[in-house]
């Protein structure tokens, strides 16, 4: 059993602030992915965590009593890198026992546990080699069952996968996962890869520049992205990101796209309330923009840019009529995602149709209103 608090966390290198009052609480056996881009401070808060860097700032509890003054050694915590820094000269079973052996656990007790996590790990065939002649999937699992030998009550990991090749980053996405599982270890996993934190986290903290910006289950921070930062990051391809103004005409009220009006109405109130200023910014998925058959009052006359194929789906890029002043991205564009197999062709003129239930719309500042 292993909760892991994070209370007003702070991280300064001289000016560099790596990190900023981050307070997060991880539960047991959770696994719990910090995500965002490079150099937003994922890596300084796991060795923040595993004892080496010292904090500026804050308080770092396992099962609710700090470990600032704790060493490294006895914080009860494993840490699986980018680069897996196996033993070259060692075989496969050296490399394994060798955390036990610093520990001087008992011959019986280390043949025990690293027998228990070569089967885990489907490793109980290739004890007797050395690193340098396993696969980079085998190599990667040695540095994983180094982790486990030592029975933590904590995993971090920094980007495990990172140089392994994509077909064997998928499979051991689901081995990590599964294998937490199993072992019911308290997990702290670190990703710039939004979609290996979707498929393997319960929840994901996402970080920019060492600030928290959201925490939540990856539907949560999907569906209700606290901010248009949050909202970019998740999802391929990206949300479709457009500035906007509010206008009410007529006892109606609309975010005016220059080339289209969308009528918001019936969420009025709400934008009255949260809302500062005219200028906003509205946020529709590409699954949230359909290709609509007729013409009508609520489509836009549009044409098909490019043609990006993704398996059963596709991604279409399509030229809106009037467009200049998109804030992200590329310009004039939206990314609109249809079933692949769609009959459509760069140039075919098409009108989009845009769900307005699953609307995010932020202010200027990037702040969600709805
Ligand atoms: N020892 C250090 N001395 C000075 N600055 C540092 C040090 N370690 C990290 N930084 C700075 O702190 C910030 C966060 O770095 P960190 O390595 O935590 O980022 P990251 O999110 O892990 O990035 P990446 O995805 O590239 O691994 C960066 O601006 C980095 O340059
Ligand atoms: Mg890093």
């Amino acid at each position: 059993m292993a909760t892991v608090s994070i209370q007003k966390l702070a991280k300064y290198y001289k000016d560099i602030q790596a990190i900023e009052n981050i307070s997060l609480d991880i539960q047991d056996k959770e696994f719990l992915t910090i995500l965002g881009p490079s150099g937003c401070g994922k890596t300084t808060l796991l060795r923040l965590i595993a004892g080496l860097e010292v904090p500026s700032n804050g308080d770092i509890l396992i099962d609710g009593n700090s470990v600032l003054e704790v060493p490294i050694r006895e914080r009860d915590i494993a840490m699986v890198f980018q680069r897996y820094s196996l033993y070259n000269h060692m075989t496969v079973y050296d490399n394994l026992a060798f955390p036990l052996k610093m520990r001087k656990v008992s011959e019986q007790d280390t043949k025990r546990r690293v027998k228990n996590a070569a089967e885990l790990l489907g490793l109980d065939k290739l004890l007797d080699r050395k690193p340098g002649k396993l696969s980079g999937g085998e190599q990667q699992r040695v540095a994983l069952g180094r982790a486990i030998v030592r029975e933590p009550k904590v995993f971090l990991m920094d980007e495990p996968l990172t140089f392994l090749d994509p077909k064997l980053r998928t499979q051991m996405r689901v081995e990590i996962k599964t294998l937490q599982r199993r072992l019911g270890v308290t997990t702290i996993y670190v990703t710039h890869d939004q979609s290996e934190a979707m498929i393997m986290s319960d929840r994901i903290a996402l970080l920019k520049n060492g600030v928290l910006q959201q925490v939540g289950t990856p539907d949560e921070i999907y569906e209700k992205p606290s901010n248009t930062f949050v909202a970019g990051f998740l999802g391929s391809p990206a949300i479709n990101l457009l500035d906007c103004s509010y206008v009410e005409k007529g006892g109606k009220t609309f975010l005016d796209l220059e080339f289209f009006k969308l009528d918001i109405t019936d969420q009025k109130d709400i934008m009255n309330k949260k809302r500062n200023g005219s200028e906003l910014i509205l946020g529709i998925r590409p699954e949230d923009i359909s290709l609509a058959h007729e013409k009508s009052a609520d489509t836009i006359e549009s044409e098909v840019y490019v043609i990006e194929p993704l398996g059963s789906e596709s991604n279409i890029i399509v030229k809106l009529p009037t467009y200049k002043a998109f804030k992200f991205g590329m310009h004039d564009v939206v990314n609109v995602k249809v079933n692949a197999g769609m009959n459509v062709k760069i140039g075919d003129k098409v009108r989009l149709k845009f769900n307005k239930h699953n609307i995010h719309i932020f202010k200027k500042s990037g702040e969600i209103i709805l």
